[in-house]
């Protein structure tokens, strides 16, 4: 018997772990600041509804009507077709390299939960700030150090199991992490830059937006949900059957969404209020917030607290990552949870080790765009990867997997949800993939504009 969710706000709460992230709090303002602003925010916000939460939903029929890992997922509902059972093999392969950089990421954050603690904001002027950041990538023994106690944390949680791991994390940290961003950003708008920070995020410059960016809003869309590596698929195959898709779907995408905004309101004003770029890349929230807990009254202690929070979101994101392979490993290769869960550690972190060194040892290797490899990673999943997932998971649900399984897992009794279920249906089969497919052609020049 498969193991299972204790309920329905252990597995809201679980998809919401895994959902808020480094991609809402560290990814989704600095790409926005990359790509100039407001238009970006609304584009993200289209490619939630029109992507991101129709594929969530397709992710969570196709899991929970398996009930196996990604692989045996597919395997199990069309073992007839040689292409489509091997979907999964693609999920997993992303998961995998996702998470060897995402625990470099999240190492920083083990990194400035130390220098939280030793107070090493407390009075310091922002250049002092931004550039601890410099000092940090720049060091390949602190970068590793991180790495690996990040990537032990994620060992001791995924061991544990569902229930007792996961789960009871995710319960009492995700609800203090939305308090805890909601009163910075309620101090950021009482900052100079609160006007110029509010103007950047919300009005749409479209003369900013590339088709490079668009391509990245849906690709971010994928990411901050954890669509097409298999982790809300395997997420969904412990979900019990009486819980009703749609209404825990929606919540899922409106909470992760509310996230990256609120992070953004936090982020924005202090950006402009001392002065910085808004463009300024991957180190932005670590150049940015500190300001904030340098300057206001009990500082330190909330600093301290930011740090453990933000550790933790990475945390319970990375790991529906290593989930993923793990579940893979018990249900195909007959490992013992134990057992599945060290390897693919291991196998994980070796594979982040090149990503940890990419702006120290490894600064002159710039494998893509010269981009380091980190930045390369990223790229290749994020705009690459995620999105040929998505769009084959859209194609999968909406046209291989038959209609009477999807309906029969939107409406349960047949009888409620069904308008959702048609619209679900109509989009996962025509917008969706469309919307990927179009924006990926023209990003790589077959459709020229
Ligand atoms: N969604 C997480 C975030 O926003 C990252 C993540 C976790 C992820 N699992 C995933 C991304 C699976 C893609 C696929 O930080």
């Amino acid at each position: 018997m498969r193991n299972h969710w204790s309920g329905r706000l252990g597995f809201i709460l679980a998809a919401v772990g895994s959902a808020v992230g480094l991609g809402n709090i560290w990814k989704f303002p600095y790409i926005t600041g990359m790509n100039g602003g407001g238009a970006f925010v609304l584009v993200y916000l289209v490619a939630i509804l029109a992507c991101g939460l129709p594929i969530l939903m397709a992710e969570f029929i196709v899991g929970r009507h398996a009930q196996k890992d990604v692989v045996g997922s597919f395997r199990e509902l069309t073992p007839q077709s040689a292409f489509w059972k091997h979907l999964g093999w693609l999920n997993l392969a992303a998961s995998f390299i996702i998470l060897s950089y995402y625990g470099v990421v999240a190492g920083w954050t083990l990194d400035y939960l130390f220098k939280a603690l030793c107070g090493a904001f407390a009075g310091q002027e922002p250049e002092a700030i931004a550039g601890m950041f410099g000092a940090l990538v720049s060091d390949p023994v602190r970068q590793l150090i991180s790495l690996t106690l990040f990537m032990g944390l994620c060992l001791l949680a995924v061991i544990g199991g569902i229930k007792d791991g996961i789960e009871r994390w995710n319960k009492v940290l995700m609800p203090t992490l939305f308090v805890l961003l909601i009163v910075m950003a309620g101090y950021a708008l009482t900052t100079s830059g609160a006007t110029a920070g509010l103007k950047f995020m919300l009005y749409p410059d479209f003369s900013k937006l590339t088709i490079n960016g668009v391509l990245e809003a849906i690709g971010h869309s994928f990411f901050t949900l954890s669509l097409a590596m298999g982790a809300m698929i395997t997420y969904a195959s412990y979900m019990d059957k009486k819980e009703p898709i749609y209404p825990v779907s929606i919540r899922i995408a409106f909470l992760d969404t509310l996230v990256a905004i609120i992070a953004g309101l936090a982020i924005f004003p202090i950006v402009f209020s001392v002065g910085m770029e808004p463009g300024a890349g991957p180190g932005l929230i670590f150049k940015t917030l500190p300001q904030v807990f340098a300057t206001i009254p009990m500082g330190s202690i909330l600093a301290v607290l930011f740090f453990i929070l933000l550790a933790f979101a990475a945390l319970s994101s990375a790991i529906s990552l290593l989930e993923v392979l793990t579940a893979f490993m018990i249900d195909e290769k007959k490992f013992n949870r134990r057992k599945a869960t060290i390897w693919m550690t291991i196998a994980v972190y070796l594979t982040g080790i090149p990503s940890a060194l990419s702006y120290s040892l490894l600064a002159q290797v710039k494998p893509i765009k010269n981009m380091e490899i980190l930045d390369s990673l990223d790229y290749l999943a994020s705009n690459f990867m995620l999105p040929i997932g998505g769009l084959l998971i859209a194609i999968y649900a909406g046209h291989i997997l038959e209609k009477k399984i999807s309906r029969a897992e939107i409406c349960e009794d047949g009888r409620s949800f069904l308008l959702i279920f048609n619209i679900w249906y109509f989009t996962i089969r025509y917008i969706a993939p469309v919307a990927v497919l179009l924006v990926f052609l023209t990003k790589i020049g077959i459709i020229k504009l």
